[in-house]
């Protein structure tokens, strides 16, 4: 698929099939996260982890009484150590877009997270589960999956031209 043809395809998908996605189109999309531009070429103070062992998941879900993540079947969680910079977030926020994009042009549904994010943060039990390397912090959450349904959508944003 075309990069404009992905960009006016993605949206926020809230409604997953149960269904998995094969490990090959996962390995694209963690690899195109990966090439996503980060502050001063500083990789190593990214982690991406995976989530799809059910119980794990369920466990996650568990820590709010609505849903967090729409039952995808794949929760990728991008962390960060911060270096002094400030600029975990925008680092994570641009991994995550590259891997919204790869997964709409593979047909898989995709969501940018940050609800489920400060859940993960607030429950030391599951926190400890992820076994993030020292240091590093859960920043932006992606669901990924099969979507149920469909979505037009045409956002526009104000712009001044000088
Ligand atoms: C920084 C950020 C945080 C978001 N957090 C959540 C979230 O926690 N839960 C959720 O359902 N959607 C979340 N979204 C998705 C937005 O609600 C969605 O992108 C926006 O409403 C536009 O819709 P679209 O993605 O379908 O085009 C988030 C998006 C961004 C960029």
């Amino acid at each position: 698929m075309e990069v404009f043809e992905a960009i006016s395809k993605r949206f926020s998908n809230r409604k997953f099939l149960e269904k998995q996605i094969s490990n090959e189109d996962l390995n694209k999309i963690l690899k195109a996260g990966m090439q996503a531009p980060v502050g001063r070429g500083k990789y190593e103070d990214m982690h991406i982890t995976v989530i799809q062992n059910k119980d794990l998941l369920n466990e996650i879900s568990n820590l709010a009484d609505r849903s967090v993540f729409y039952s995808a079947p794949t929760l990728v969680i991008i962390s960060a150590r911060d270096d002094g910079h400030g600029l975990d977030k925008e680092n994570s926020a641009c991994v995550a877009m590259n891997m919204l994009l790869s997964a709409t042009a593979l047909g898989i549904g995709n969501i940018y997270l940050n609800l489920v994010i400060g859940l993960i943060k607030e429950n030391k039990e599951v926190l400890n589960k992820l076994n993030l390397p020292e240091g590093f912090v859960p920043i932006v959450g992606v669901g990924l999956g099969y979507a149920d349904g469909s979505h037009i959508k045409n956002h526009e944003i104000s712009i001044d031209y000088m």
